[in-house]
């Protein structure tokens, strides 16, 4: 498949089947942090009035780092994992008064954010900056490794720097943002796991595994 062929039709499909979520319609890195960390662990609709409670109770960085802890603690009730809130306090804390309230703007800066890995990193990164950096889970190496046809185990060290380096291949830098959306509902609601809705499918004719009949045996996951 060619590269800007597969990337022009992902955000074709985006365009048509759209999910709206409120941190699509917003910049604003504080928000789109505060909506990574809640998904982290958690599904969509599971994190949606969360989101929801956090912004209406604190709608900036300041408000975050001004409020006690235990009454963080308490907001985030039910969701689990609670190191996501306490990190999500700290580096609130961490931005407001050690940074003058600067929110870290780039890939490299929000991977020193504690609780933010690489994925994270990049979905802020292009929703808020238009970094080009792609985001890579689950959904992404699913879609990558059935497309593309690679079958390098997604555990294996050599497996995620192949597939990150695919997907910053794959990335337009005149819109990683909504690439990145695109990616992440592409594997959520067609490429999925069990069954996908491959009659449904933009790009089944230049899919890899669909071509071939091995549309259930990749992503090769090797379990350890
Ligand atoms: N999962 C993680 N980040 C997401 C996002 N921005 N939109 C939908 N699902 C997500």
């Amino acid at each position: 498949t060619d590269n800007q062929v597969f990337s022009k039709e992902i955000l074709k499909w985006y365009r048509a089947n759209p999910r709206e979520l409120p941190w699509r319609g917003t910049t604003d890195p504080y928000k789109i942090w505060l909506s990574e960390i809640i998904l982290q662990q958690t599904r969509v609709a599971q994190g949606l009035p969360y989101y929801y409670k956090f912004v209406e109770q604190y709608p900036t960085v300041k408000d975050l780092a001004e409020a006690p802890e235990e009454e963080v603690l308490r907001l985030w009730q039910g969701l689990g994992y609670y190191s996501r809130a306490r990190n999500l306090h700290f580096c609130a804390k961490q931005i407001w008064f050690e940074r003058a309230g600067e929110f870290p703007n780039s890939y490299s800066e929000l991977l020193k954010l504690k609780g933010v890995g690489t994925y994270t990193a990049a979905a802020i990164a292009s929703f808020a900056f238009s970094e080009a950096k792609a985001v890579v889970d689950g959904n992404v190496f699913r879609v990558l490794a059935r497309v593309f046809g690679i079958e390098t185990d997604i555990a294996s060290g050599k497996g995620k720097r192949e597939f990150q380096e695919l997907a910053d291949q794959l990335i337009p830098q005149d819109n990683p943002a909504e690439y990145n959306q695109a990616m992440m509902d592409f594997g959520a609601r067609l490429c999925v796991p069990n069954k996908p809705d491959c009659a449904n499918c933009p790009i089944q004719g230049s899919c890899f595994a669909f071509n071939n009949q091995l549309v259930n045996d990749l992503p090769v996951k090797i379990n350890k």
